[in-house]
């Protein structure tokens, strides 16, 4: 008899501790993340993606910047993936109207007048919180545990340089900063060498760059690899459900572009790719190279330069992601699409 109770006890007690294991390892893997976005067709794509993420996303708040479209649109446009993902439990807070000192620049021609062509906008229910992004990112930052908050950008870095500059110990709370922007094997996106979110407001960059937080990019050079395709966006749509619908009409517009522009047979969803690499990393490679902004104003305004290959042996200051596994990406968008209404 006491061996029985013995070896109960035994499988008891091994049983726990492997359920103790798995929810401290399940604990240890969520990300606090703060999404810094200028909605935007893909940024609306990469905000439904990270709501639908719960389990591995703890988001604290989502800040808005000018970029695609003035800043009371891309507010509004965060406000409505929000709504569509219905977390209205994460608020947003809206940041900075303008760069940090160039003229701005938006754009229309390619997300539309509302920042979000290919469906109907309206004023959401839930509106802006209290405090501006800035102050959002301060408060959060400084009361953070040491280097414990990620923050993804997908737009302009405005909001987080202006918080670097005002309060240069944020950088205490950052765990790493994840960018959508930039391009060195694949060429610019605005003009020959620069892509948006750089050109829209380089000095931002650049202070972001000199902070010494952790950086990984994100640039044209792995996005232009990640395309939609026929299959891809018909395997979106077979979930049939609002959020499937939402992204195939955002897509079917905004990758027109792209399409026409370099002549590709489908379009990149660039800002997705940043929610895809906080989730799933091993989808991706790079190497740890020296990046510089060029904020001169001539033909290079906005340009990132990357030393690939380490020519100048200057201290490397980013993780630059080259290149992706398309249809891991696009198998990874669906099945967190499938889980919104
Ligand atoms: O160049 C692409 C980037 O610029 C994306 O973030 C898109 O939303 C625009 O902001
Ligand atoms: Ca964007």
């Amino acid at each position: 008899m006491y061996r029985h109770t013995r070896k109960l006890h035994l499988l008891l007690r091994s049983l726990l501790l492997s359920l103790i294991t798995l929810t401290s390892v399940q604990a240890a893997e969520k990300i606090d993340l703060i999404i810094d976005t200028d909605p935007g067709a893909d940024d609306v794509v990469a905000l439904l993606f990270a709501l639908a993420s719960p389990d591995e996303l703890n988001i604290h708040g989502l800040t808005t910047v000018a970029g695609n479209v003035r800043l009371d649109k891309t507010s509004r446009n965060a406000r409505l993936a929000r709504e569509w993902a219905g977390r209205e439990d994460v608020p947003v807070y809206a940041g900075a109207p303008k760069p940090l000192m160039r003229t701005p620049i938006y754009a229309e021609g390619v997300h539309g007048e509302e920042g979000l062509s290919g469906v109907a906008v309206y004023e959401p229910k839930k509106g802006l919180a209290e405090d501006g992004a800035v102050e959002f990112l301060i408060g959060t930052l400084k009361a953070a545990k040491p280097h414990s908050i990620t923050i993804a950008m997908l737009g302009p870095q405005t909001n987080l340089a202006l918080a670097l500059i005002q309060e240069p110990e944020i950088v205490q709370g950052i765990k790493e900063v994840v960018i959508m922007g930039g391009a060195h094997f694949n060429g610019g996106n605005i003009t020959p060498v620069a892509e948006f979110n750089l050109f829209a407001d380089p000095h931002a960059a650049e202070v972001v760059l000199k902070s010494g937080v952790r950086l990984t990019y994100l640039p044209l050079d792995v996005t232009h690899k990640i395309l939609t395709s026929e299959a891809r966006l018909r395997q979106i749509a077979a979930l049939n459900n609002n959020a499937s619908k939402l992204v195939g009409d955002i897509l079917n517009e905004y990758i027109k572009g792209d399409m026409e522009h370099y002549g590709i047979p489908g379009g990149p969803v660039h800002d997705a790719t940043v929610i895809a690499y906080l989730l799933k990393p091993q989808l991706f490679s790079g190497r740890r190279v020296n990046v510089v902004v060029d904020s001169r104003e001539g033909p290079t305004f906005g340009q990132t330069i990357v030393d690939w290959h380490d020519g100048l042996g200057a201290p490397k200051n980013a993780f630059w992601v080259d290149s992706g596994d398309a249809q891991g990406f696009f198998d990874l968008l669906t099945e967190r699409l499938a889980r919104l209404k």
